[in-house]
């Protein structure tokens, strides 16, 4: 890695350091070198993904009333229904606050941000590594399916993505939470495919 990209990332790395609690810190170093070594395998940019890796939960710094005011404002063009489950407006809000924030303006970075909660159908491997770290990363317990989606990331990162996807939806029915279309879309886009 270049000197420039490291100190990039080490820029990254502090200020997310500042802005979220310890534990969602910690978990976002988690999902940066795990996007890192996911990129390795599957060939994509590293520092991009270890970029989006620290910075993707960068608005969950904010409550949800306040990430639903913000989305109002600055994204009126997310759709009604995803009012309806507050727990993913922090993705596409991210993406827009740290194009804001720190400067952030490549795609391919924002776009992986705008869909790491809930996914979309046809993602770019960019966009469906930060999905799999974010589910996957070293600090994660309890979830299910960890162990194997661990292993299964390296060997096809489609698979895992559509097993996350439907282990998600099987966790919101089960919780009786909110299902939001975007997930529910992705998820038959990836078992259409498999
Ligand atoms: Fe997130
Ligand atoms: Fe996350």
């Amino acid at each position: 890695m270049k000197n420039k990209d490291r100190e990039q990332l080490e820029k990254y790395r502090k200020a997310i350091e500042k802005r979220l609690k310890p534990s969602r810190y910690e978990h976002s170093v988690g999902v940066a070198y795990t996007a890192g070594a996911l990129a390795m395998r599957w060939e994509t940019d590293m520092v991009k993904a270890m970029t989006a890796g620290f910075l993707h939960d960068w608005a969950k710094s904010l409550d949800e009333k306040e990430q639903e005011k913000l989305c109002r404002k600055y994204l009126p063009e997310l759709p009604e229904e995803i009012y309806r489950s507050p727990s993913v407006l922090h993705a596409p809000l991210g993406a827009y606050l740290v194009q804001k924030d720190l400067e952030i303006t490549d795609e391919e970075i924002l776009s992986t941000i705008r869909f790491h909660t809930t996914g979309t159908p046809g993602m770019t491997v960019p966009e469906m590594i930060l999905f799999t770290a974010d589910y996957i990363e070293p600090c994660r317990e309890g979830l299910e399916g960890l162990e194997r989606l661990r292993r299964l990331a390296f060997v096809d990162l489609e698979a895992a993505v559509r097993e996350i996807l439907g282990l998600t939806l099987a966790y919101l029915e089960r919780s009786g939470r909110p299902i939001d279309t975007e997930t529910r879309r992705a998820y038959e886009y990836y078992s259409a495919r498999a």
